[in-house]
C-alpha cells in the first residue's frame, strides 16, 4: 500500500423520506438557493414538487436552473456562474444525476473564480475556493454525490473533460432509493455499468498488499452482478433500488481506493466518445471496458485470472491462467449483455471515421491509465476493437 489520507466531508443520508431533512440542511448555508436540475424527470416524477415546498417552508428564496443535459455543456455552466453572481446565490442544490451534481460543482468553482470556468478543465487553473453545493440524487451512477469530481463537455470544441477538488465535494446529499424508481430500463443499465467500471478502474492497479481493497471491490462487483438481473426484471424493486444506489455512492466516494492509484484510462477513452457523439457514459463504458481487458491482460495476467474466479466464479482447476482470466473478461461481457447493455460502437451507430479524432482527445494531456500507460495508437487499437 502507498501512504495515505482519507477525508470525505459529504454528509451522507440515506434511506426513503429523507428529503425532508433538506429542513435541516439548506438554512446551514444560507437562504438563497439555485436550484438545479435536467430535462424534466423530476416534475414528472414528484420530486421537483417535493423540493420546491420543502424550500418553501423553511422560507428559501429559490432561483431556477433547468434543462441541465446529460453530458452537462460548459454553456450551461456559465449560465449557471452568472446567475449566482448576479442573484447573491448561497448554495447550489443539484436535483438529479451526476450531470446535474457536475454541473453544480463547475458553478461552485466558477462563480469564486475570476477567470473562465473552462480553465480547470483545460488544467490552466485549479479551484481555490466554491460556494457550497448539496444535492438530491436521482440516478445511482457516478459517485459524484459523494466525490469532488466533475466531467463537462464544451460542445464547440468537442472536448469532455474532468478535473477534481476538495472544495467541491457536497455539503450533503440526500439518496432516497425511492427518487430512482422512475428511472427507465436503459438508464439504470447505464448506470450499473458505470458502477461496475469505476470499481474495475480500481481494482485493475499495480499496487501490491492490497487484500482488504481487493475484497471490498470483489463484493461490490459481486453485489451488483446479484442484483442487477433482478432490477432489470422489476425495475420498481425498492430493495434492489437501495442495494445500487449505496453500490453506486461506494464505488467511487475513496473508500474502495485508499492507499493505491486505479488505472482510468478507460474513462478518458469513453469521454472522448461522448464528446464526439453524446452518447451515455455508461453505455459507452460497457461497450470499451471489455476491450481494454483484453488489450492489456498480458500486463498482469494473475490479476485477471482472481477476478475471473473471485467475481464471476469461474472454475480454474486444470486450466492455464490464461484461459481463466479470458473467461472471466467473457463473463463480463456475457453479464453486460443480458441485462441489456451495449456491446460495440456500432450499437450507437459509430463507424471508424473519428477515431483518430477520438484518440487525439483522449490523449490530450499525454498517455493515460496506471495499469498499462496506453498511447494515441494503443487507443486507436482499443476504438477499433470496439467497433
Ligand atoms: O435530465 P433529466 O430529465 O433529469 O433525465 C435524466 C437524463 O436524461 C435521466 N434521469 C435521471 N434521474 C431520473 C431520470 N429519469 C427518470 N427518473 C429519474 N429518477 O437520466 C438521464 C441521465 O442522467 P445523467 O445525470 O446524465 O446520468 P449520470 O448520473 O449517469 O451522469 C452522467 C454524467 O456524469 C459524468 C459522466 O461522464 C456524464 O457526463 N461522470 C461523472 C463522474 C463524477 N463526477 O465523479 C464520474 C463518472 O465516471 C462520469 O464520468
Ligand atoms: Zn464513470
Amino acid at each position: 500500500m502507498n501512504s495515505f489520507t482519507f477525508h470525505n466531508p459529504t454528509k451522507l443520508i440515506f434511506g426513503a423520506g429523507q428529503l425532508q431533512q433538506l429542513k435541516e440542511e439548506v438554512p446551514k448555508y444560507g437562504k438563497r438557493v439555485l436550484l438545479l436540475y435536467g430535462g424534466g424527470s423530476i416534475k414528472r416524477n414528484g420530486i421537483y414538487d417535493n423540493v420546491i415546498r420543502l424550500l418553501d417552508e423553511i422560507g428559501a428564496a429559490v432561483v431556477e436552473l433547468g434543462g441541465v443535459e446529460p453530458n452537462p455543456r460548459l454553456s450551461t455552466v456559465q449560465r449557471g456562474v452568472d446567475l449566482c453572481r448576479g442573484e447573491g446565490i448561497e448554495l447550489i442544490l443539484a436535483v438529479g444525476g451526476g450531470s446535474v451534481i457536475d454541473c453544480a460543482k463547475a458553478i461552485a468553482a466558477g462563480s469564486r473564480y475570476e477567470g473562465d470556468v473552462w480553465d480547470f478543465y483545460t488544467r490552466k487553473a485549479t479551484a481555490k475556493d466554491a460556494l457550497p453545493i448539496g444535492t438530491v440524487l436521482t440516478i445511482a451512477a457516478t459517485g459524484s454525490e459523494m466525490n469532488g469530481s466533475t466531467v463537462v463537455t464544451n460542445w464547440e470544441t468537442k472536448e469532455k473533460l474532468g478535473w477534481g477538488s476538495p472544495y467541491v465535494y457536497p455539503k450533503f446529499s440526500i439518496l432516497d432509493p425511492h427518487h430512482t424508481m422512475s428511472l427507465p430500463r436503459d438508464q439504470t443499465v447505464y448506470g450499473m455499468a458505470d458502477i461496475m467500471s469505476h470499481v474495475f478502474e480500481h481494482y485493475f492497479h499495480r499496487e501490491t498488499n492490497t487484500p482488504l481493497q481487493d475484497g471490498f471491490c470483489e463484493a461490490l462487483l459481486r453485489t451488483v452482478i446479484e442484483a442487477a438481473p433482478k432490477l432489470v426484471n422489476d425495475l420498481q424493486s425498492y430493495e434492489q433500488r437501495e442495494t445500487i444506489l449505496y453500490c453506486g455512492t461506494m464505488a467511487l466516494n475513496g473508500i474502495l481506493n485508499m492507499g493505491y492509484r486505479g488505472d482510468w484510462a478507460t474513462h478518458d477513452i469513453e469521454h472522448a466518445v461522448s464528446a464526439v457523439y453524446d452518447i451515455p457514459h455508461g453505455g459507452g463504458l460497457a461497450i470499451l471496458f471489455p476491450n481494454w481487458m483484453t488489450y492489456v491482460l498480458e500486463e498482469n495476467v494473475g490479476r485477471f485470472k482472481q477476478f475471473a474466479v473471485n467475481v464471476f466464479g469461474v472454475r480454474a482447476e486444470g486450466r492455464s491462467d490464461r484461459e481463466v482470466a479470458e473467461e472471466g473478461i467473457a463473463a463480463l461481457r456475457r453479464f453486460w449483455t443480458s441485462i441489456g447493455a451495449p456491446g460495440r460502437l456500432a450499437d450507437y451507430g459509430i463507424d471508424d471515421s473519428q477515431l483518430e479524432a477520438m484518440a487525439d482527445k483522449a490523449t490530450k494531456f499525454g498517455p493515460i491509465g496506471n495499469f498499462k500507460k496506453l498511447n494515441r495508437q494503443d487507443v486507436l487499437n482499443i476504438y477499433r476493437s470496439a467497433l
